[in-house]
């Protein structure tokens, strides 16, 4: 049997600081409430010349270096983003030619904050089937484009990034399970409310911003991303204490917080980049996984479960062993 196993890892966050000081000159908030709420201090904004795709080639070449392979032992590239550089084509093929490769197939995923872990499934399932043998999966945003700056109840939350993994057909598992899930009922709770098809007049304007119920999303985002732990760790026959890491999606510590303590999951076994990245998006599980690979907290062999939440609602897991 083939399985997928991440090879490779990489991550980008664009230089750009925003702190919740200079925030406080923009709304009407403060340091302490943001802190306190959400536990965001900081988060990156790309430049007014950086897009999506920037970002994910940085991520990428990254993660191909941390592989030791060439870009065309790439089969496969999935961007997850829901602030494409264009219409179309995808970011997936902006990224597959500025990466030089030809041929295999490059596509994006729309899933919102869960877009990685869905794009993770789905690389996972071309390479178990053998349709793919190296795959390029991107989690990558510019949410700072769909923000309405002065509003306080979102402008404060989100941050741009790029996080990237390489996956390799093993004859060794990997990644042992993937579950993603929606309920498009909740399309109202969190979204962009015009695109190209609706109100497109709206986004010619510059209006296309994220409007969100934040109570009710918080508390789906509890409930979702603590169950499916569950369902992770039943479908592999483990238990918690198997769990070395967990990395929830990062769109507010105290959420992430809520999730350690119901799976009772303590909190040195949770990551937590949320203080300095805010709520990246489809970025946000592949940049914390990249940042806990490279400052040698995640080990070789350990399991991590990853987890994401968002907009749809969709949300998703995957557990995988490094
Ligand atoms: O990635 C997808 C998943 N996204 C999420 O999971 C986000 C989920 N939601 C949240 O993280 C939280 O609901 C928020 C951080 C968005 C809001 O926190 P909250 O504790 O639910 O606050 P709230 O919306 O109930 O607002 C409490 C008060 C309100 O004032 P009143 O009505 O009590 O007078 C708000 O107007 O805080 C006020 N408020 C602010 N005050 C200062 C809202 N935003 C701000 C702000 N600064 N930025």
């Amino acid at each position: 049997m083939t399985f997928s196993r991440v090879i490779g890892t990489g991550s980008y966050l664009p230089e750009k600081r925003l702190t919740n000081s200079d925030l406080e000159r923009m709304v009407d908030t403060n340091d302490e409430w943001i802190r306190i709420r959400t536990g965001i201090c900081e988060r990156r904004i790309a430049a007014d010349d950086q897009f999506t795709c920037d970002l994910a080639e940085q991520a990428s070449l990254k993660a191909i270096e941390a592989a030791g392979i060439n870009n065309s032992d790439i089969d496969l590239i999935i961007v997850a983003t829901t602030t494409a550089d264009q219409v179309f084509p995808s970011t997936a093929c902006l990224l597959q030619h500025r990466l030089g490769i030809e041929g295999p197939p490059a596509f994006d995923v729309q899933a919102v904050c869960a877009g990685f872990m869905f794009a993770l499934d789905v690389a996972d399932k071309f390479i178990k089937t053998g349709s793919a043998r190296c795959a390029l999966v991107v989690g990558a945003e510019t949410f700072s484009r769909i923000i309405d700056w002065t509003d306080r109840r979102t402008c404060i939350l989100f941050g741009d990034g790029a996080g990237a993994v390489v996956l390799k057909a093993d004859n060794e598992p990997g990644v042992l399970s993937t579950h993603i899930h929606s309920d498009g009922k909740y399309k109202d709770l969190l979204c962009v409310p015009v695109g190209v098809s609706k109100n497109y007049n709206l986004v010619h304007q510059g209006q296309a911003y994220t409007t969100m119920e934040g109570g009710e999303v918080f508390r789906w985002a509890v409930t979702a991303m603590s169950d499916i732990i569950d369902e992770t760790l039943l479908a592999n026959n483990m238990s918690k204490e198997e769990i070395d890491w967990l990395i929830p999606h990062q769109a507010n510590i105290r959420i992430i917080n809520a999730v350690g303590k119901r799976a009772k999951i303590p909190s040195e076994k949770v990551i937590v980049t949320v203080d300095r990245h805010g709520n990246t998006s489809a970025a946000s599980v592949p940049l914390a996984l990249d940042e806990a690979v490279r400052d040698g907290r995640i080990k070789p062999g350990e399991h991590i479960l990853l987890e994401g939440f968002g907009g749809g609602f969709s949300w998703g897991s995957a557990l995988i062993r490094m």
